[in-house]
């Protein structure tokens, strides 16, 4: 064994392998059943129940950017928010680690055992902790179900913390004791490595682990947790006492809980007698695809460090492992946009295939392939989600490679004076260019935490970014303190919007509005029926300061008891109302929700004093709640047909008012085309006729989970009491939202949609603008009647030549411009069919008018011929003309004008828009030496100091050309005399 330790780690590697080799010949587990028996063991031997695995977005949960652990899930449980469906229940979960307290990012590739990606075998009992039992089923699973020997197995305990008066779990050594293991294979740890904590708040618990020696022998407990290849932590069994409070506090919990993991990819390790995960069937078939679809590269080896020379191989285990993570994420509906951990993963992985692999597009989508097929049949989301998967990794690589041509190259050169920050990698971090820029025109040797959050804020740096860009220029940095600061801005925002108003009732929660009377409304035959709500006064605010009462006519805030109208959130604006009180009335136009309470912020209508504890009569005004409902339940189906027509979309705003909606998505494929806006217009419509029920059901969380609901990236969402709004169009579009809108019951009840407008912001994002309801109805009105004018037009400028002004048409194309804020508002497709019936009536017009044209100059040049030949000057055959035509002020086809001579030398001039041009044609007989296109026209070419050209491919002699040149309109005339005199005085000398 010593010889071994001295030996490299390649040799080591290659005898560990060896010894492996001999010590069992039974066939090794493949991953699909190792999974498949830990399921077993626990669903079917020991009555526990299965919950699937949740996506690793973690939606209702803003403490951790990923889904880090099995335990994520029941997070609300162990903080008794929550009521626990199941007692104990098992699974596959999948997780991430790469940000926050758990990131193994920098150390994928490096060995083979961290993963940005990687599946928890877990399971957990609620409100029952019996330590006894979660250690026995443990071993009793490892070692008579998989078979692994004992010999090779250490187990590990809290052993307690003075600092935070925790104590040691000498009961935990005991049950390890009773169940066999030898005393010299149970080890205690202090917290970092035996105490779990899943955030920097939340539930924790001294924990108990299961490590998995791959060599053997004495004198290997010292190398427990020492961060070896060859002996890693396999299964982690935490007991859930405690919650990590904000201050850093750790308190207990009322309850007692089990939560265990275990590192599949290390357990398939062990069972496959592998001390890499990478060699293991969970992987290889991915290294084998790098290997067969990359030409002139060697194959996969397991080397590591220094044997690795040109980083080949680790690059190979990055790529694999982030595939891996990739295509988990984007099945589960995380968006790189909105995350840019996911982001710098995808182009680390864009930069290894090129790079390294020599393949700049594609290898990222065809190996999430793979994956696919790979993990598909347990995650199925990886299925059915496919589309998405391929749609975000090809725009996600275009953007990548737009990133490189551009910021590459300013980044090459600054790392050439800098050539400290060449291992800086700015695909991964786009903002560093101007970062760097930044830091160096501050000449800082200290990045203060503020600095530091202005980086972050406008250049997207994160901590990793910052700390590397730091070191790299010898800056001191602190990045404890800069996430303190981040902390502290968060917090700083929220209370900014509390401390607006300084009433301590308002702060401490003790002032409360009960507000659900706002959803209590029902549907009738006729139409809505909204109760007014009796209501009673609590606070009176003016100028945001409270005050005991207001005179007539005052704009103020009220805080009521209750309330029945919607405020602004959740993108929909607030309702209006009146309050009727017996002393005078109170408008309500806008609410705001400060804590527990609702301000109704408004005018008083009378000439009495409003005070507080007044009561009155609260109805809300019904046409523009009716109008919000209409565009609420609009944007959810526009949201859907969205989805549906364009396989990947994600929200990124939506605005709903009484007047429209508008909603910005994200597009990850081409542009939304008119034909698509048309069927998605016609399918809502459809679904409008069809009068589909709106449902609305509380859900929560983790119902949520098994629900196939669109949520927005990113969006935190509460755990319990969630509304969730759901129309089923004959299962053919489906929406299923959570939502705190009001929304209408019917779909039938929006009366009709139509696009406004459909606008590109940046790069994949449209904006789309829309009516409902009444406004709609008139918009389509407007439409039709715009239309017909049109089409009518249209026909007598065909059918009777009728004459149209320019400022006819420009007043229709006005008429077209409209905005969704106009009283008359035309319909997008419309607009489009009226814009390509004007394009076209302006097309015939145009060429009615050069026909005409053409016409005039024919004359013309044919009057002046007969002018030179009535003037009988024989002797001079040719003509200098100056085109009169010119002045209607069009460009005039000058081959045209000389055409239109016949066998003699012509020059014409003509000026339109302040622009000389000129042409002249030489018949070959009339040909001198001194007598040629080019040479007379260079005769008016010198008149107005313009170039002179034949047209391309023409003999410079027989035709030439003036080029365009601009004249000052005080010059004009007297230059256009002196030419057509030089030209005829050139023409009369040489001929
Ligand atoms: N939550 C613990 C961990 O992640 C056990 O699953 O290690």
């Amino acid at each position: 064994m010593i010889v071994l330790i001295r030996k490299s780690h390649t040799d080591k590697l290659n005898l560990i392998r060896f010894l492996h080799s001999f010590r069992s010949s039974s066939v090794p587990i493949s991953a699909k059943k190792a999974r498949q028996m830990f399921l077993d063991f626990y669903i079917r031997d020991n009555h526990y129940s299965f919950v699937k695995s949740s996506p690793v977005v973690p939606f209702h949960d803003a403490t951790v950017p990923f889904v880090n652990a099995g335990m994520n899930q029941f997070k609300g449980i162990f903080l008794n928010t929550h009521k626990p469906l199941y007692s104990k229940v098992a699974n596959s979960q999948k997780c991430i680690r790469i940000g926050g307290k758990h990131n193994d990012l920098e150390a994928v590739g490096q060995d083979g055992y961290h993963h940005t990606f990687f599946e928890m075998l877990g399971n957990w009992t609620f409100k029952e902790c019996s330590k006894e039992e979660q250690c026995s089923l443990a071993w009793k699973l490892l070692t008579d179900v998989y078979k692994i020997n004992k010999q090779h197995l250490y187990v590990t305990y809290f052993g307690g913390n003075t600092t935070h008066s925790l104590p040691a779990d000498n009961e935990c050594r005991e049950i390890w004791r009773k169940l066999g293991v030898p005393s010299n294979r149970i080890l205690p740890f202090d917290m970092p490595e035996n105490f779990w904590e899943m955030g920097a708040t939340g539930p924790c618990g001294p924990c108990t682990e299961i490590h998995y020696d791959h060599l053997r022998g004495p004198y290997r407990a010292q190398f427990v947790n020492k961060g070896l290849h060859e002996l890693v932590e396999l299964w982690n069994i935490v007991f859930i006492e405690y919650k990590r409070e904000a201050d850093g506090k750790i308190v207990p919990l009322p309850d007692k809980h089990v939560d265990t993991g275990m590192g599949f990819e290390r357990l398939v390790a062990v069972l496959q007698r592998k001390i890499s995960n990478y060699d293991t069937d969970l992987f290889q078939y991915l290294l084998k695809a790098i290997f067969k679809t990359c030409k002139d590269i060697p194959q996969y080896k397991n080397v590591f460090g220094e044997h690795d020379w040109n980083s080949l191989h680790a690059s190979y285990r990055i790529l694999a492992d982030h595939i891996r993570m990739i295509s988990i994420s984007l099945g589960d509906g995380m968006i790189p946009e909105e995350n840019q951990k996911l982001r710098k993963v995808l182009r680390k992985a864009f930069s290894i295939s090129e790079n390294v692999f020599k393949r700049p597009n594609g290898l990222v989508k065809e190996l999430s392939n793979y994956v696919i097929d790979n993990l598909g049949a347990v995650y199925s989301e990886l299925e059915s989600n496919s589309k998405q998967i391929h749609m975000i990794i090809d725009y996600e690589e275009d953007i990548y490679q737009e990133l490189r041509r551009n910021a590459s190259a300013e980044w090459e050169r600054i790392i050439l004076n800098d050539t400290a920050l060449a291992n800086l990698d700015v695909l991964e971090m786009p903002g560093l260019v101007q970062a760097y820029k930044d830091i160096r025109s501050s000449k800082i040797d200290d990045l203060t935490p503020q600095y530091a959050y202005r980086l972050y804020d406008t250049f997207g740096l994160d901590e990793s970014g910052i700390t590397a860009l730091c070191k790299s220029l010898n800056i001191r940095f602190d990045p404890v303190a800069f996430v303190k600061e981040l902390e502290a801005v968060k917090q700083r925002s929220k209370a900014g919007t509390i401390l607006d108003v300084q009433i301590p009732e308002l702060a401490d929660g003790t002032l409360k509005t009960e507000d659900n009377l706002k959803y209590d409304y029902k549907r009738t035959e006729t139409g809505y029926n909204f109760q007014p709500v009796e209501i009673q006064v609590l606070k009176i605010l003016q100028s945001n300061a409270p005050v005991d009462e207001v005179k007539g006519g005052a704009e103020c805030a009220l805080i009521l008891d209750k309330t029945n109208l919607y405020h602004e959130s959740g993108g929909q604006i607030s309702d209006g109302g009146n309050i009727d009180f017996s002393i005078g009335e109170f408008r309500v136009r806008q609410l705001k929700k400060i804590n527990d309470c609702i301000l109704h912020v408004g005018s008083w209508c009378s000439d009495k004093d409003l005070k507080v504890h007044a009561k009155g009569k609260l109805t809300l005004d019904e046409s523009r709640r009716m109008c919000n409902m209409q565009n609420h339940t609009a944007t959810h189906l526009l949201n859907a047909a969205l989805k549906e027509a364009k396989g990947a979309t994600c929200q990124k705003s939506s605005k709903v008012t009484d007047r429209y909606l508008n909603l910005d998505v994200g597009v990850f494929s081409e542009k939304l085309s008119t034909d698509e806006l048309k069927s998605i217009e016609d399918k809502i419509n459809r679904i409008i006729q069809d009068g589909v029920v709106v449902s609305v059901t509380e859900t929560d969380s983790q119902s949520m989970l098994n629900q196939n609901v669109t949520v927005i990236p990113g969006e935190v969402y509460p755990e319990k009491n969630i509304r969730l709004i759901e129309m089923n169009w004959n299962n053919s579009l489906v929406s299923r939202e959570p939502c705190c809108g009001t929304h209408v019951h019917n779909t039938k009840d929006i009366k009709l949609f139509c696009f406004v407008a459909a606008k590109s912001l940046g790069r994949s994002t449209v904006s789309i603008h829309a009516l409902t309801g009444d406004r709609a109805i008139k918009a389509k009105e407007y439409g039709a009647s715009l239309h017909n004018e049109l089409l009518q037009l249209h026909k007598s400028v065909t059918e009777n030549s009728q004459e149209i002004s320019d400022e006819h048409l420009q007043k229709l194309r006005k008429k077209l411009s409209s905005n969704v804020n106009d009283v008359n508002v035309v319909p997008l497709l419309v607009k489009v069919e009226c814009l390509r019936i004007l394009d076209e009536i302006a097309q015939q017009i145009r060429e009615r008018s050069r026909n005409k044209l053409k016409e005039y100059i024919d004359l013309e040049m044919k009057s002046a011929v007969e002018t030179k030949i009535l003037k009988s000057d024989v002797d001079n055959k040719f003509i200098v003309h100056y085109l009169h035509t010119s002045i209607a002020g069009e460009s005039v086809p000058l081959q045209k004008a000389t055409k239109a001579v016949d066998g003699m030398p012509v020059m014409v001039i003509t000026c339109a828009d302040s622009v000389v041009k000129a042409r002249c044609t030489v018949p070959e007989s009339y040909k001198n030496d001194k007598f040629t296109a080019e040479k007379w026209m260079q005769v008016v070419g010198d008149i107005f100091k313009s170039t002179v050209a034949p047209p391309k491919g023409q003999d410079k002699e027989l035709v030439c050309n003036l080029k365009g040149k601009r004249i000052d309109d005080s010059e004009w005339q007297s230059l256009l005399s002196q030419s057509l005199q030089a030209a005829e005085l050139y023409a009369k000398k040489h001929l």
